[in-house]
């Protein structure tokens, strides 16, 4: 999961995707911030539940 994240912010820092609020978001933070922050949201732990 820690990967998907830094990939997918990378392709909104490169420009290889582009989507305003995301684009400007992933400008700003280090590669080392970027590998922080995705560690840190890979390390929460949730359960789906499916709906009744
Ligand atoms: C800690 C700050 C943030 C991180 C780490 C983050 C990370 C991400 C990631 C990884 C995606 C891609 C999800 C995927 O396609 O699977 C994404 C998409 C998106 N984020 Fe953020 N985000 C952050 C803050 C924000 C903020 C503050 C906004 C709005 C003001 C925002 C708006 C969006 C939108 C609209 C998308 C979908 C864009 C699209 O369809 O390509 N994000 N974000």
């Amino acid at each position: 999961m820690q990967g998907y994240l830094i990939g997918r912010i990378e392709a909104y820092r490169s420009g290889r995707f582009d989507y305003p609020q995301m684009t400007k978001i992933a400008g700003g933070p280090s590669q080392q911030e970027i590998a922080n922050v995705s560690g840190w949201y890979s390390g929460i732990e949730m359960d789906v539940l499916a709906f009744d």
